[in-house]
């Protein structure tokens, strides 16, 4: 039976013990040391990587990471720099509210700790974007201080190391998982324990398929003992995803611009720009006429396959129109929008217009099909 929530089992008081000695001592030899954020290790860095690494992987956010330190090396250079920027260095990395609430943290830090990354949980925590878990990553692993961090990969060890019941993401679930990284975390080596418990997620215990036989507290894994190891940690029962139809309207003129519009600083791609988003039911007559674009500048329309996004609980289907115009509209009448090069700019784009826009440099004028949807 599995141990239920109230009092997740720790086999022996031994056990307990042995954990974090036998996950460092795995680490050692077999972690991850060379990631780029584990170099030079600021407070900054630290944070800027854990922020980062709160919704993507750490093969995507390399790239990223050493872009982002080159531009902004430290926390000034990031509160002073416009947010277009930042959102021009996080275009393509998703849930775009982390680098909006990167900035505003930096801001926070520029004016109120005169630039300082203030070193305690509860401060952290306080500031936007930084939850109980980056705030103890920040801590452990910026000033090697002990403090138990609970993400996706150390949920999944102490769900099966301890056979924790329920949905992952109850509160009582939650509860008893920080109860138990709260007991393994160790008084000394918080820096590389915190990393160990991240790499044995990352490369042993696996969501699926767990290398259980390459573990270094397999014998105390409860879910192991069991043979049960893929039932935990419990996953919520998956919704129906729905299905959204968009049309984007992607305006090019003579000399290859395009024209952007800025999104609303919050919601789905706050602060991005992206081609003109409008209804699937919007005809093209409508929308030119609402730009103010007479019938005689468009010299070719171009409906090219849809394109399909996900979003974490749904799937947008962005139908992408080309009208390419003779001459640029004299003002456009609807919306906050530029003209830029879509191959030289420093705006954010979220994946879906960056894609539309590349497409608009293979469209050469003859390939453009005329098709009035
Ligand atoms: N995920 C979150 N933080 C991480 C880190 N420091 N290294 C690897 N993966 C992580």
């Amino acid at each position: 039976m599995p141990t239920g929530l109230q009092s997740p089992a720790i086999a022996t008081d031994a056990d307990a013990h042995c954990f974090a000695p036998r996950l460092l001592a795995w680490w050692d030899v077999y972690g991850r040391k060379d990631l780029p954020w584990q170099q030079d290790r600021t407070p900054y860095r630290v944070w800027v990587s854990e922020v980062m690494l709160q919704q993507t992987q750490v093969g995507i956010v390399t790239a990223y990471f050493e872009r982002f330190m080159a531009q902004f090396p430290n926390v000034l250079a990031l509160a002073n720099a416009p947010l277009d920027h930042v959102l021009h260095l996080w275009s393509g990395l998703g849930y775009y509210a982390r680098a909006r609430n990167l900035h505003r943290t930096a801001e926070i830090v520029a004016n109120e700790y005169d630039g300082v990354f203030p070193d305690d949980p509860q401060t952290l925590m306080a500031l936007p974007g930084i939850g109980r878990s980056t705030a103890a990553a920040i801590v452990a692993q910026a000033y090697d201080r002990p403090a138990a961090i609970l993400d996706a990969n150390a949920k999944r060890v102490l769900a099966r190391q301890h056979r924790v019941g329920g949905v992952a993401t109850a509160a009582a679930t939650v509860k008893a998982l920080w109860r138990l990284a709260q007991l393994h975390t160790p008084p000394h080596r918080a820096a590389d324990y915190t990393q160990a418990i991240m790499d044995l997620g990352a490369m042993i215990c696996l969501r699926r398929q767990p290398r259980c036989a390459a573990c270094p507290v397999d014998a105390s894994c409860q879910a192991h003992a069991a043979g049960e190891t893929e039932r935990y940690p419990e996953r919520a029962e998956r919704r129906h995803r729905r299905l959204q139809k968009r049309r984007f309207f992607v305006l090019t003129d003579a000399g290859g611009a395009c024209f952007v519009e800025k999104r609303p600083a919050h919601g789905i791609w706050g602060g991005l720009w992206s081609p003109p988003e409008r209804d699937a039911d919007l005809s093209v007559e409508a929308f030119l006429a609402a730009f103010g674009i007479a019938e005689q500048d468009v010299q070719q329309v171009h409906v090219a396959p849809v394109i399909r996004h996900g979003f974490t609980h749904y799937d947008l289907d962005a139908i992408p129109i080309y009208v390419r115009l003779r001459k640029r509209p004299g003002e456009v009448r609807e919306g906050d929008g530029a003209w830029i090069d879509p191959a030289n700019h420093l705006l954010g784009l979220s994946a879906v217009a960056a894609k539309l826009l590349a497409a608009t440099r293979h469209l050469s004028c003859k390939e453009m099909l005329v098709h009035e949807p």
